[in-house]
């Protein structure tokens, strides 16, 4: 890192559809509870993007107030990464799209599909352009239409999930503040445990695919559990060690929003008290990709994160992939 800028995120922001899905409503649609969901999950409500509005509708709105929260014009932008499970289509990218709604002439623009890891792996893929210094503004996009792909007659699924986009600007650092370290994994043989079946070149569509309800999320939710809080927690400790720093140095979690009982379930493995852990879950679901952009612009923006602080993003997905970033905010 000899003679290198450190990269740090130079604005944060998102943006949630309006309508809102409560777990009442949930009731009308299969066979479930408000209470079930509430102790099984602790969401209450989601958003649900409208009919007509797709993924790069959501992401739009949500690098307009990043770009604005940086200070930065679109005209600076030189690399628009945007990561998702569900594109507008399969091709071309989503960020293309992106770029042609927003006007970003300078960006080149790609995908990345790490599932709710996306977050962290596409700031990795970009703090390193940054520190390489051939791209000066990078911005890393996540954006879910969930509902897209939500099986409304799988109770076991259906009810986890919302829509929504966040977007953050990185750029180099003035000071020594900025992204310090990150850790990424995964393991794809794990990947039967989350997945879409239909769609791509293993079950392209075909009337067999639809009627098999195949272009659903599909989820074993238990297994899928217990790798997330196994993973999650050592790829803190990892990121800690590597440092030279305890937990107790850490001022802030800001975990992959899925499920309270994941959260708490690592709070309580790495020993970090929950007032230190942002949630947000309860009103979101889990967006997927978009999720901890979004927990990140609102635990900056509501001042859970302050500057100086030291912040930890960890996430998990499908994949399955897992990781997790050192911030000194
Ligand atoms: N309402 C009422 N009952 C339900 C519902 C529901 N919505 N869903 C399942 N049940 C029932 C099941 O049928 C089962 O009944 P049975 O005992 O008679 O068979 C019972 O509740 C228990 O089901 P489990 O699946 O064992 O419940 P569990 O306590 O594991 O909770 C949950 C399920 C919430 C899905 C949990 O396992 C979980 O959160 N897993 C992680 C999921 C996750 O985070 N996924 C996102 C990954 S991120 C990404 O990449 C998209």
């Amino acid at each position: 890192m000899a003679g290198r800028k450190k990269c740090v995120i130079m604005g944060t922001g998102s943006y949630l559809p309006e309508k809102v899905l409560t777990n009442f409503d949930l009731e009308k649609m299969v066979d479930t509870s408000d209470e079930w969901i509430v102790a099984r999950s602790g969401i209450r409500e989601r958003r649900l993007a409208a009919d007509g509005q797709i993924t790069s509708d959501l992401g739009v709105p949500a690098v307009r107030v990043a770009l604005e929260d940086a200070g930065v014009a679109a005209e600076e932008i030189d690399m628009l990464i945007m990561t998702t499970i569900t594109p507008d289509m399969i091709f071309p990218s989503t960020s293309c799209v992106v770029q042609s709604k927003l006007g970003l002439p300078n960006a080149a623009c790609c995908d990345l599909n790490a599932a709710c890891t996306g977050c962290i792996y596409s700031i990795e893929m970009g703090r390193h352009l940054i520190e390489g210094g051939n791209y000066k503004r990078v911005l890393v996009v996540g954006a879910e239409k969930l509902s897209a792909i939500t099986d409304w007659e799988d109770r076991a699924t259906c009810v986890l999930f919302g829509d929504g986009a966040g977007a953050m600007v990185l750029g180099p650092a003035d000071d020594d503040k900025g992204i310090v370290d990150i850790y990424l994994g995964a393991n794809g043989e794990w990947g039967d445990l989350l997945f879409m079946p239909a769609g791509g070149t293993l079950n392209p569509a075909s009337h067999e695919t639809v009627d098999g309800r195949m272009h659903y999320m599909k989820m074993l939710g238990r297994e899928v559990f217990k790798h997330a809080v196994i993973e999650m927690a050592r790829s803190v400790e990892i990121v800690l060690e590597r440092n030279g720093l305890t937990i107790d140095d850490i001022d802030c979690l800001i975990p992959h929003q899925a499920n309270i009982r994941i959260i708490k379930a690592l709070a309580k493995k790495i020993r970090i008290p929950v007032e230190k852990v942002f949630v947000n879950l309860e009103t979101r679901g889990n967006m997927s990709a978009a999720a901890l952009f979004v927990a990140l612009d609102e635990a900056n923006k509501s001042g859970f994160v302050k500057k100086g602080d030291r912040v930890i993003l960890v996430g998990f997905g499908a994949g399955l992939t897992w990781g997790a970033g050192l911030i000194d905010w």
